[in-house]
């Protein structure tokens, strides 16, 4: 099967084509990180716009690369939940204009599911039942997966994303945006021997949860009286783990499933990798996630591995499919 996958959920506008959903045949992602920037946050209407100028160019590009002529695609798989609505809209509508005109089915697609397919672009075999820990700059959770669209949620934040946090306190340390690989590289220069400047997060937790947006008050306040921002990048970094490693324990114990897949855009970070491994070496279970750092982030090839799974089972929708900026829709 070849797929062509669709991806515009937030601010890349990526395609790509995959073979049998395990093989990249090409993958054109334009990130708008440059049109934002001056924000330092994504700007919902210049998004869309942007999506709107780009996304012919990049189809355009990804065809030429693959060397795939749209009458050999078997379907089309677009990003529809969750997201920005009116930039789910373009990806969706692109989808439904080359529907039309090469008469291929689309397969909507769940964009934290697709998360979750990425390995797959690198061997990995989808055997359910697998936890599922997704941290990117829109959302922090974890889910236990039992089957193909059949995700429940373990844990949730209940206020900013960690890539959000990541961004947004590497902007008060004057990092630029988005932060968190600067953020990462700074943390990287502290000596692990520092007392941390910040204090643990969530220290109660009756129910397993994220929270990450009092930890950008306690950096304003620490940038404020004047706290050394190599340590303050590094306290940033290991008290968000802690957090992320607390709540994938509680979820890892209370539903006794020990496969974890990992992804979104904070999983290119390579502390959080090393210490996701350590724990799951300790504790004897499997952890994986996207080696290379590109199938982390947003891509339009994870949506085309999911894709073709959907569309394997002839699930497919008609062309008033619903978009949505929730998962439910
Ligand atoms: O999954 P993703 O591409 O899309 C959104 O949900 O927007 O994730 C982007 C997020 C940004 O917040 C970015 O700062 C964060 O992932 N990120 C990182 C690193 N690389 C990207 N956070 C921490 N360390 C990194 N190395």
């Amino acid at each position: 099967m070849l797929v062509l996958g669709i991806e515009s959920s937030c601010d890349e506008t990526s395609i790509a084509i995959v073979r049998d959903g395990r093989q990249i045949l090409s993958v054109k992602t334009y990130s708008q990180i440059a049109e934002h920037a001056p924000f330092q946050g994504v700007v919902p209407e210049i998004a869309s716009r942007s999506h709107l100028e780009k996304i012919n160019f990049i189809y355009e590009s990804a065809m030429e690369e693959s060397g795939v002529q749209p009458g050999d695609l078997s379907g089309i798989a677009v990003a529809n939940r969750p997201g920005l609505p009116g930039s789910l809209l373009m990806g969706a509508q692109f989808a439904r204009c080359l529907s039309l005109v090469y008469d291929l089915p689309i397969a909507p697609v769940d964009h934290v599911e697709a998360h979750f397919y990425a390995p797959c672009l690198e061997g990995f075999e989808m055997e359910y039942p697998l936890i599922g820990l997704l941290l990117s700059g829109g959302n922090s959770a974890v889910f236990e997966i039992q089957d193909l669209e059949d995700l429940r949620i373990l844990a949730d934040t209940h206020d900013d994303a960690l890539g959000e946090a990541y961004d947004k306190c590497a902007s008060m340390l004057g990092l630029g945006f988005p932060g968190g690989p600067a953020l990462e590289a700074l943390a990287a220069r502290c000596d692990s021997s520092v007392p941390l400047l910040l204090p643990p997060l969530l220290r109660e937790m009756p129910e397993p949860r994220f929270s990450f947006s009092g930890i950008k008050t306690a950096v304003q306040k620490a940038i404020r009286a004047g706290a050394d921002p190599t340590t303050l990048a590094y306290s940033f970094q290991e008290r968000t783990v802690e957090l992320v490693l607390r709540v994938l324990v509680r979820c890892v114990e209370s539903s006794g499933c020990q496969k974890i897949v990992a992804g979104g855009g904070v999983l290119a970070n390579a502390n959080l990798r090393g210490r996701l491994d350590e724990l799951a070496n300790k504790a004897g279970w499997t952890i994986v996630y996207p080696q290379s750092r590109a199938l982390c982030t947003d891509n339009a090839a994870m949506v085309a591995a999911l894709g073709t799974r959907l569309l394997s089972g002839r699930k497919r929708a008609g062309l008033d499919f619903p978009v949505s900026s929730s998962r439910s829709t």
